[in-house]
C-alpha cells in the first residue's frame, strides 16, 4: 500500500518595498476578497495581529476602527488578518462592540474585513510568521500598498508592542504627498511642514538651487534643500473626501 505523501510546508516569503503585493483570495468577516485586485485604485493597509481575544490586539482594533473614516478620506482601506477562523473573528468583534471600553472609546463596530487565515496561507505569503517570536501567531505586520498594487511601506512589530496608528496615517499622507509633489519628507514630518526637494539630478540644477533661482526652494547645502507646501495645498491634491 502506498503511503500518503505529506505536502511540503509552504515556503515563507516576505514582500519587499517596490514589489507587487502577492495575490490571494481569502474569506473575511465582510465576505470573500481577491487581493490586491479588489483594491485597485485605492491605497490599502494590510495588517496582521497575533490573536483574537487578546488585549493589545483589542486596543489596536478599537483604535484603527475609530480612525477608519480618516483613512478613507485619504483613499485608504484597511484589511486585518490573524491565523484565527471566521467564527472566532465574528465573536471577538461582537465582544469588542458589546463589552469593551478603551480610552473612553466604546461601542466600536469594526466594519473593515478581517481575514480568516487558519491555514496560515496568507500569513506565510506575507512573511507574517516569525518563528523566533511565535510559530502559531502572526507578528504585528503592516503593508501599505498603493493603488497600483505595489508595496510601498513595510513595518513589523513584536507581539507585545501595540502600534501607533497616528504614525500609519502619517505614513499614508507622506507617501501620497511624495507621489503628488515629487518631494521627500524629513524626519518626523507632518503635513504643513517643509518638505525635502530631492537632491539635484545635475550640477546645473544644483547650482541653480544654491543660487536660489528655484522659487520657494531654500538650500543649506547643495544636497539639502527644502520648500514649503501648505497642509491645505496637500489636502487639495490628496484628500478625496
Ligand atoms: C495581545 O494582543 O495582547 C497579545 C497577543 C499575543 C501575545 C501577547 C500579547
Amino acid at each position: 500500500m502506498t503511503q500518503p505523501v505529506a505536502e511540503p510546508a509552504p515556503v515563507s516569503t516576505m514582500p519587499r518595498i517596490g514589489d507587487p503585493a502577492p495575490e490571494f483570495t481569502a474569506v473575511t468577516t465582510q465576505g470573500e476578497i481577491h487581493f490586491p485586485g479588489d483594491y485597485a485604485g485605492t491605497w490599502v493597509i494590510l495588517f496582521s495581529h497575533p490573536a483574537d481575544f487578546t488585549p493589545v490586539c483589542t486596543s489596536e482594533f478599537m483604535t484603527f476602527a475609530t480612525m477608519q473614516d480618516e483613512f478613507k478620506a485619504y483613499n485608504t482601506e484597511l484589511v486585518g488578518l490573524s491565523v484565527d477562523g471566521l467564527y472566532s473573528h465574528i465573536a471577538w468583534l461582537r465582544t469588542i462592540k458589546e463589552k469593551i471600553t478603551f480610552r473612553d472609546i466604546s461601542n466600536v463596530e469594526v466594519t473593515f474585513p478581517l481575514i480568516d487565515d487558519v491555514s496560515m496561507k496568507v500569513a506565510t505569503l506575507y512573511g507574517m510568521i516569525m518563528p523566533g517570536e511565535a510559530t502559531t501567531q502572526a507578528v504585528r505586520a503592516v503593508f501599505v500598498i498603493d493603488p497600483q498594487g505595489i508595496v510601498r511601506t513595510v513595518l513589523y512589530y513584536p507581539l507585545s508592542l501595540g502600534r501607533n496608528f497616528d504614525e500609519l496615517l502619517r505614513v499614508v499622507k507622506a507617501l501620497q504627498t511624495a507621489d503628488a509633489f515629487g518631494v521627500a519628507t524629513p524626519a518626523d514630518w507632518r503635513p504643513g511642514e517643509r518638505v525635502i526637494v530631492p537632491p539635484a539630478g545635475s550640477c546645473g540644477t544644483a547650482k541653480d538651487r544654491m543660487a536660489g533661482t528655484e522659487e520657494g526652494v531654500e538650500c543649506v547645502d547643495w544636497f539639502f534643500c527644502t520648500k514649503e507646501i501648505s497642509e491645505a495645498d496637500i489636502d487639495t491634491k490628496i484628500r478625496t473626501s
